[in-house]
């Protein structure tokens, strides 16, 4: 089976979907971002994708959105207000876009998700979320690929960096091997390229196992706008706060399991089939 090259983007807009979308293009791919802020997603995605105002809540804006593409990929997330919410991105909005897929001979849906989802260390209702979109894409009788990445290096600008400081959140014991968006987009257009990779789960790892202190000082080296210093939150501080609030309670549950969850290298088949990642840290950071 050959697909055509168009995509159907949804979560764009995201601090991951974004430079994941954009790299798409660069791939050749022709992408339609679904999008709930057009203006939002003009600053963010480059010239060349097309924009269509839309929503995960919106089966029939979905199915239109839908129509004469092949591919769909979906770079949702859960955030800490949806835990009592009616509608869940990752459960509701995926049953939204397997519906949507399927009546319009949609024929395969990547989807991103994490490889701390199964941590056990913690009962947290985001990994029950997280399991459970997966759960609901391998049983749709839809070809679906599902991506597993561990840390990207995106998360130092993205999220670590406030000003001139780099922030931790206390320490990992353990090391992620962080990877890039550059190699997880290439792995990504060969995976929904590949008929063989229909409903494959892939976990997405690059070649230098550390942990954030060690991730931190190759950051810092190579950044070279300005100068950046290191600085620790105890997580004892989170853990105080975090019955007051929903969304330090979300940061305390996602620092703790990155901090504890003993990642081990499980990316050979998916370097065998997909490629071998290229980028390093330190040329991710010379980048920006
Ligand atoms: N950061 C990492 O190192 C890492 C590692 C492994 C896996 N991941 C996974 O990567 C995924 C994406 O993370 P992220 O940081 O990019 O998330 P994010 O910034 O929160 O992006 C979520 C995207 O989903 C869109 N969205 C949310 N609700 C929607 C709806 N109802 N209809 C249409 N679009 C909707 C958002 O649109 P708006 O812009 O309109 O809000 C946004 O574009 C997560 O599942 C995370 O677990 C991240």
């Amino acid at each position: 089976m050959t697909f055509n090259n168009s995509v159907v983007v949804i979560g764009a807009t995201g601090m991951i979907g974004a430079p994941v979308t954009n790299r798409l293009v660069d791939q050749g791919w022709q992408v339609t971002a679904i999008v709930r802020d057009i203006d939002k997603a003009k600053v963010k995605l480059n010239a060349g994708i097309q924009l269509i105002k839309g929503d995960l809540k919106d089966p029939d804006g979905l199915i239109e959105a839908f129509a004469g593409n092949d591919v769909v990929y979906l770079s949702l997330n859960t955030g800490p207000f949806e835990k009592d919410a009616a509608f869940k991105t990752e459960i509701d909005g995926v049953y939204n876009v397997i519906e949507a897929a399927k009546q319009t001979g949609i024929k395969r849906i990547g989807f991103l998700s994490s490889i701390i989802k199964d941590y056990q260390g913690i009962d947290w209702w985001v990994f029950d979320v997280k399991r459970e979109a997966c759960r609901i894409l391998l049983d749709s009788d839809l070809p679906v690929t599902i991506f597993y990445p561990s840390n990207f290096f995106e998360n130092f600008p993205g999220l670590q960096m406030m000003g001139s400081r780099v922030v931790l959140v206390g320490e990992q014991k353990t090391k992620s091997w962080w990877v890039g968006t550059k190699d997880y987009a290439r792995q990504l257009t060969a995976a929904l390229q590949q008929t063989h990779s229909e409903d494959r789960e892939y976990p997405v790892q690059g070649h230098e196992p550390m942990n954030f202190d060690e991730a931190a000082e190759v950051f810092i080296s190579h950044y070279s706008y300005k100068k950046l210093k290191k600085t620790r939150i105890p997580i004892g501080m989170l853990g105080i706060f975090r019955k007051f609030s929903v969304k330090i309670d979300y940061n305390y549950s996602i620092v703790y399991a990155i901090n504890h969850y003993d990642e081990q290298f499980q990316s050979e088949k998916t370097w065998r089939d997909l490629g071998n990642p290229q980028q390093r840290l330190a040329e991710f950071t010379r980048s920006l």
